[in-house]
Order: C-alpha cells, then structure tokens, then sequence
C-alpha cells in the first residue's frame, strides 16, 4: 500500500485579489497606468519590498524618504536619479502623483506614518508589526475604517501558497479537532541576533538625527541606535514583534483564529550582552478560547532564541485529534495522520492473556512492514512550493491587486493588529512580569 504521497504547489493557488478595476478614490488608475509607489524607510526591508512590488509589472517608484542621506543615495542607484528623495517623509506624502507607500521604518514609526498616509489619501503596505505598542493599534484601525483606504501590513505568510494550502487542509479537517500549536525560531549569528553593519558614513551630518527620534524618548546622537534600532525598545519591539508576528499572522490565517485570551512571557537576554535591553531567548505561552465555526479551545507555545549554536531553524506545527500538519521550512507541509494502533503494555500479563490480548489486537490492526518509504506512520502527505517561492512577491502581488480594484488587503488593519496584539501583550507580560488579559473580537485589553 503506498503510504506517501508528495504534492508540488503553484502560485495559481494564491488566491490573488480580483481583476484590476479603477480606484474609487485618490488618484485615478486606469488598468493601462502604472501604479505610482514611494518608500519611507529605505533599509533592508524596505528596498527589498520596493523590489518586489516593482517585480509584480505596472508598478513605478516615484520617492523615497530616509533619514539617512546613504539610502537615498542608494535608491539613486538602484532606481534611477529621477527618483524624488527626501529626508522628510511629509514631502513623499505631500505629493499628489503618489498612490500608495510601503513604510519600511523601525516599528516605532509605523502608526505614525501609515495614519499620517492615510490621512494624505495614500493606500499603505506598512512592515510589521503594524504598530510598536499595544495602545497604538485602534488609531490605525480607525484611520483606515474613516479613509477608506487600502492598508495591508507585510507578513508575508498570510499570501504564501504553502500556509494557504496548509488553510485548505485545516479547514477540510484534516487534523481533526485542534488541540495545540508549537512554532519556534531560533537563530545563532550576529546578523539573525540584529548586530547590523554601521556604515562609516554615519554622522551628524548624513543622518536626521532628530526626524528619526522624533518617535522616541530624546536620546544623543548614536548611530548604533538608529542601525541597529531592533536592540532597543525605544525603536523596536524585541524577538516577539519581530518574529513572533509572522508566526501568529500565518496561523490566524491557517485557523481563522482572532487571538488569544490569555498571554504569558518569559526568556531573557543570555547571550548577546552588547548593550541591548530587550531578550535574547524568549517563549510566549497563549490561551487560545473556542471560536465558533474555526476552531475549539486550544493552547499555543512559541519560543525565539537567537542562543541555539547551530544554523536557522524554524517550525510549525499544529496537533489535532486525527493528525498534525508541520511547516518545516518555508516550502514544505506534511500532513501526518494519527497513529491508529492504540499501542499495548502487556508485558505483566500472564502468557495465556497476553495471547489472547495479542491475536485480538492483530486482527484489529493488522502489522504492517516498515519500509524505507513508510517509516513514517501511514498516510503521509507532503506539499512543496517550487524552488526559490518567495511569498513577499505574492504579498506585494496582493496589495497591488487591492490597490487596483478596491478591494479590501489581504492583511488588513484588523487582521495586522490582532497578530501585532499578542506579541506585543508577550512584551507586556515580559517586562511586567504579570499575565496579561486579551479580548482579541473587541481587540481590547
Ligand atoms: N516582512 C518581513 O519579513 C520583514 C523582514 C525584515 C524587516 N521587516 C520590518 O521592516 C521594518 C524595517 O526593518 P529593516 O530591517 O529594513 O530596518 P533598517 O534599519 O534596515 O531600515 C529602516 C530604515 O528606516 C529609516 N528611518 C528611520 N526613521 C525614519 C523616518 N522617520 N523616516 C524615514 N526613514 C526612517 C532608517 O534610516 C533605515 O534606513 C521593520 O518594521 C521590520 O520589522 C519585515
């Protein structure tokens, strides 16, 4: 009997956005113009987004605002002089040919700037988490319900053809009732632990030192604190809103759940003593209530280390009463049934029962060869995404389509608050020390 079965997934499985249409608002984009794009906050991410959205074709890059003159020259170079730059994002947003941004700033911007482009009549793609701290979410939520604007926040899982897949299996009951949640992270080198280069450039001169802390506490100029603002929770939001978020936007959209009701945090920062205040290893405990129609009570464990020794490795997986599905990496799913056989222990048996009990459990469930094809319990399943998938180009695909037809993010204000909202509440519970209260429907503490 075959008892693996391999799939190859395509991006025609996306579920892309509907067919472009004209804007109903802003500027008008006839199907035949590009869409007009600009940058705030042109550093890794941000140049890697404004590349994807250029990929997905009908896209022009029109500014680029950084408070670093080194990434507006960059920009330059990487998309032609004729880009409009500026240290000030208020200029990018001041101007009328501009249709939509991606804000690509430390997280301590985002609410700031994606309600000020919302307000200018811009569409957003805002990084994640949506917003730093806990008390900032509703102000965007509000800001795109009373604009009407087209906002998506970037976790990129939430257009990926593997959690989608792995949406289709869960919500076909593939693994039965839903008992728990495991995911980890861990990373062990100075670039995965956030020690960022510093170019030799950075001075007062070249950088707006008080635009960039204009979103935080005053502090003397520094540039290791505008580099390598994820140590600092001035600027960032530490391991859970940087990596937590993505794990909790992709298992909201695979189990259609809100949010927890009850968040507990622990770690600490072991390893990477250079001066950060924010932890190094860190685990989020997540009580997750029943919601109807999507999934019974169930209970999420998530651990980050940036301690671990060997390579980058993450994981996902969900346990159901009938099997648990595993995102391994990020191209593969396996589906793997339950073990059947209840097992037996009948060693203390007298020999006559220990027949009896054996020649009735054989009958029941007949022993099956192991093989090198089913070491694995029967059944299983595994489901790839080609070679080099990238969910970001699908994410920047999603928002364009949106940004075209009008039709709501795939990753809207609600859905990037409710995953920003137990991560952030993991940084409550840390540093507070206490068990934090959640009502993840009102998005309320
Ligand atoms: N979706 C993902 O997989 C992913 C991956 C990495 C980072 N991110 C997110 O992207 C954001 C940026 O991260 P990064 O690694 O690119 O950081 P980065 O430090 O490389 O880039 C941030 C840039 O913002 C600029 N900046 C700071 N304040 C500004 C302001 N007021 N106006 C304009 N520019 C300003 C900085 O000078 C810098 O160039 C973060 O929110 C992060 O969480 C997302």
């Amino acid at each position: 009997m075959p008892t693996t079965r391999r799939h190859f997934l395509t991006s025609a499985a996306a579920g892309l956005a509907a067919a472009p249409m004209l804007a109903q608002s802003g500027r008008k984009i006839s199907p035949n113009d590009n869409v007009h794009i600009a940058l705030i906050g042109a550093g890794g991410q941000g140049m890697g987004d404004c590349a994807a959205s250029q990929r997905v074709g009908g896209v022009k890059l029109l500014a680029v605002a950084d408070v670093y003159q080194g990434r507006l020259d960059r920009s330059r170079e990487l998309w032609g002089k004729d880009v409009f730059i500026s240290r000030d994002y208020r200029e990018v947003l001041a101007r009328p040919d501009i249709d939509a941004v991606i804000i690509g700033t430390p997280d301590c911007w985002h609410q700031r700037i994606s309600i000020d482009a919302m307000r200018a009549g811009k569409d957003v793609y805002c990084e994640k988490p949506m917003v730093q701290h806990i008390g900032m979410g509703q102000a965007v939520v509000d800001a795109q319900r009373e604009t009407g604007r087209i906002f998506q926040v970037g976790s990129q899982r939430v257009s990926s053809i593997l959690y989608l897949k792995a949406r289709e299996l869960f919500r076909a009951g593939s693994i039965g009732e839903l008992n728990m949640i495991e995911a980890w992270w861990d990373r062990n080198s100075a670039i995965g632990a956030w020690q960022y280069s510093i170019p030799p450039d950075a001075t007062p001169a070249n950088i707006d030192w008080d635009r960039f802390i204009a979103a935080a506490p005053p502090h003397p100029f520094d540039p290791i604190r505008l580099f390598r603002w994820r140590n600092y929770r001035d600027y960032g939001t530490g391991v859970a809103g940087d990596l937590f978020v993505h794990l909790f936007s992709g298992m909201h959209l695979i189990t259609s759940a809100v949010g927890p009701h009850r968040v507990y945090a622990s770690g600490g920062l072991r390893f990477w003593k250079d001066g950060r205040d924010v932890p190094d290893v860190f685990y989020g405990l997540f009580d997750y209530e029943a919601r109807e129609n999507a999934h019974p009570a169930f209970n999420l464990a998530l651990r980050v280390n940036f301690v671990d020794g060997g390579d980058e490795n993450s994981g996902f997986r969900f346990i159901g009463s009938e099997g648990i599905l595993a995102i391994e990496d990020a191209l593969t799913l396996t589906l793997t049934p339950r073990q059947k056989a209840p097992g037996y222990t009948i060693d203390t048996f007298p020999q006559e029962i220990r027949e009896e009990f054996l020649a009735q459990y054989n009958k029941e469930y007949p022993p099956q060869p192991v093989t090198a094809s089913n070491m694995r319990p029967d059944g299983l399943e595994t489901f790839e995404a080609p070679e080099g998938y990238d969910d970001h180009f699908n994410h920047h695909q999603n928002f364009i389509a949106s940004v075209r037809s009008r039709t709501p993010a795939v990753e809207d204000a609600v859905f990037g608050f409710r995953a920003a909202a137990p991560a952030l509440l993991g940084n409550v519970s840390y540093f507070e020390k206490r068990i934090c209260n959640w009502n993840p429907e009102t998005m309320t503490a």
